[in-house]
């Protein structure tokens, strides 16, 4: 491989839950190289969100070493976009000023700003919509609202957090479509946590599959099915028994949570 733009070493990380330690991550491993695109799988609770909160700079206290670039990762930056697990939208900003939030370090002027956020108003299919508020918007539309937020300002390195989960399959597939389309276009490295391990299979070059908590890495599975790729292929299907067994077969698999699509209070809002 190349020099990796995203490695971890010996990563772990603690929580103080009521003053006991909870070890969420424990020595995590792994390079990725540019252009790749890596799902994580596990169970729930496993530290899959906390690993892209490491990554992304928005926690700082951990031990070990991430780096982008060779560089260590000490805060957030603009060549890491994430998508959150839940869509975090501002409830008194309209869809194209939630998406126009994506842009606000970049060095672009204002009419260049109008012109991306229009663009992925368009690509997430919200033309209709780009002036209403986040509670106009039904799960769906909110998280491809967040979804064009993470997209904007196109990312080098992008980070998703069950981006599709409050989707019907049918524009799930689109935006899977899209996003693969999207990464043709600008090579962008992608990270992508799912609970669905057909669309982990779909999209990833190679899917890490976490251990329960502590999340350590169970396994990493080559995917090595050629693109584009036909969900329903005997390979496919192979892969997909692989991967569930590999998941599940230890009996200790905790399904997903309930996709929870809501307005969060101010303080959840990271940025
Ligand atoms: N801010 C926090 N304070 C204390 N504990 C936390 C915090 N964030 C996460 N944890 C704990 O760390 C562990 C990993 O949480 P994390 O959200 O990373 O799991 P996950 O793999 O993303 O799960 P899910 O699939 O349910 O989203 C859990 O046990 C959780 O309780
Ligand atoms: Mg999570």
């Amino acid at each position: 491989m190349n020099a990796p733009i995203v490695s971890f070493t010996h990563v772990g990380k603690s929580f103080d839950v009521d003053g006991f330690e909870l070890e969420a991550i424990r020595e995590f491993n792994l390079d990725i190289a540019e252009g790749e695109f890596v799902a994580i799988v596990g169970s729930s609770g496993c530290g899959k969100s906390t690993l892209l909160r490491l990554l992304v700079g928005l926690d700082t206290e951990f031990r070990g070493q991430i780096t982008v670039d060779g560089k260590a990762v000490t805060g957030v930056g603009g060549e890491r976009g994430i998508v959150f697990q839940e869509h975090r939208l501002f409830p008194w900003l309209t869809v194209a000023d939630n998406i126009g939030l994506g842009l606000v370090n970049e060095p672009l002027g204002a009419a260049e700003k109008l012109r991306r956020v229009d663009s992925f108003i368009e690509l997430v299919g919200l033309r209709d919509f780009a002036r209403a508020y986040p509670h106009q918007l039904s799960g769906g539309m909110a998280q491809r609202v967040a979804i064009a937020r993470g997209l904007v300002a196109s990312p080098r390195i992008l980070l998703l957090d069950e981006p599709f989960g409050a989707l019907d399959a049918l524009t799930r597939q689109q935006m899977q479509d899209e996003l693969l389309a999207i990464r043709d276009r600008a090579r962008i490295t992608t990270i992508l946590v799912t609970h669905d391990v057909e669309e982990a299979i779909f999209l990833a070059d190679r899917v890490v599959v976490m251990e329960p908590r502590p999340g350590r890495i169970k396994q990493v599975v080559d995917i090595a099915l050629p693109r584009p790729r036909q969900r329903s292929g005997f390979d496919f299907h192979q892969l997909r028994e692989e991967l569930l067994h590999e998941l599940t077969g230890d009996g200790h698999y905790l399904p997903a949570p309930a996709v929870r699509i809501r307005d969060l209070p101010l303080s959840f809002i990271a940025y």
